[in-house]
């Protein structure tokens, strides 16, 4: 590791490095989050919690940790929870291959490791859904091995201290401040030494409005005592997200029930339950001069769904506000078909008529929630 360049890190005496460990280990002790997962170090806890914090804010995270723990108190709970459970107790939180690839890894648990975490850097990481950043959490807090977690806070912090002027989005340049923070971590206290830095980056060092001057390094950093704090991190602008636009159906049945779809198991969201989706084209500005475009759509749209559900519906021509969500790097433009069904059709495999009642035990994506809320507050 020693040939990377590590941005003058080498060039602190060991003096210098015991005077940093101090500095922060001694600001966490009087400043740390009291968080539900620091309150011991079980390690199937403290997984849980890195897991879910990997793209989701702490203030949510908190009541889905605790939600999640009722759920599936240990890992053979996990290990065996039916498929709906898994999806419900995660139901908003987004990136669902986590809950997935986290059941996968308590079956190889409870097949390998009698149920238990196994306790060695090179046995966590070989768990399904944990990267170099989860093993090295767990590793640190649960087991206190002397690991470095390199998450996107820790990052800015240290390009800060050292100036380092590599794109902090460009996942190749990780092992760069991976080995940075091998030399720097506290070998005696190395998951405090972690969450210390996971602090500071979340809030004295964050993104947006950091207060550098609150820092307990600050002393050592060499941005601060350049004045060049607004140039670190380096981070290439993110593409915009690729715009999609759909179309949601609506639809009730003549007892009030509503059209639910499921997705396959060819689906990134599999296993969730859906108002019926239909991919459209842009919806174009109409100019003075232009057919009305998107009255031909709207009927379009409508025909192809027919195709589907080939029922007799009495369509509802209200506008709804649009829904928006993104996913990673697409963003959904959805607006709303809202028809009644004559009768009660029968349907194929993988729909159902699910009265309002009993949404709360089919397992639905943030999209469709907020799809619903919309609905809900037309009708009001
Ligand atoms: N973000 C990710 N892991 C964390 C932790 N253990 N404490 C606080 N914030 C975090």
């Amino acid at each position: 590791m020693m040939d990377l360049k590590i941005y003058g890190i080498d060039m602190w005496p060991d003096q210098k490095i015991q005077a940093f460990r101090s500095a922060l280990l001694d600001w966490y002790d009087r400043e740390k989050r009291d968080l539900p997962w620091r309150e011991n170090t079980d390690p199937y806890r403290i997984w849980v919690s890195e897991i879910m914090l990997q793209q989701t804010r702490v203030d949510t995270v908190i009541p889905y940790f605790q939600r999640f723990l009722e759920t599936f108190p240990t890992i053979p709970d996990l290990a065996a929870a039916e498929e709906e459970t898994l999806l419900k107790t995660w139901e908003g939180l987004g990136y669902y291959s986590r809950v997935r690839n986290m059941q996968v890894a308590a079956q190889t648990m409870v097949e390998k490791y009698e149920g238990k975490f196994p306790e060695t850097m090179e046995e966590i990481r070989s768990l399904k859904g944990i990267g170099p950043y989860t093993a090295g959490a767990i590793a640190s807090i649960a087991f206190n091995l002397p690991e470095p977690a390199v998450d996107g806070n820790v990052m800015r912090v240290l390009a800060r201290l050292f100036e380092v002027d590599l794109d902090i989005g460009n996942p190749t340049n990780r092992k760069v401040f991976q080995a940075m923070m091998e030399v720097l971590i506290d070998p005696q206290r190395p998951g405090d030494f972690n969450q210390a830095l996971m602090d500071l980056g979340s809030d004295i060092e964050a993104p947006v409005n950091p207060r550098p001057h609150e820092s307990p390094v600050k002393d050592f950093s060499a941005a601060y005592l350049h004045g060049t704090m607004d140039r670190y991190p380096i981070k290439a602008p993110k593409k915009k997200p690729v715009p999609i636009f759909l179309k949601a159906f609506i639809l009730q049945n003549q007892a009030g029930d509503f059209l639910l779809e499921k997705n396959d198991h060819s689906n990134l969201l599999a296993g969730f339950w859906h108002f019926p989706l239909l991919e459209v084209e842009e919806e174009k500005e109409l100019t003075l001069f232009e057919a009305p475009l998107e009255v031909a759509e709207e009927s379009d749209v409508r025909s192809r769904f027919q195709a589907d559900y080939p029922f007799e519906i009495d369509w509802q021509e209200q506008n709804f506000p649009e829904v928006k969500h993104i996913f990673s790097h697409r963003k959904w433009h959805i607006t709303l078909e809202v028809g009644q069904v004559k009768g009660t059709p029968d349907l194929a495999e993988g729909s159902l008529w699910v009265s309002a009642q009993d949404f709360e035990s089919y397992p639905f994506a943030r999209p469709q929630q907020k799809i619903w809320e919309v609905f809900q507050g037309q009708q009001e």
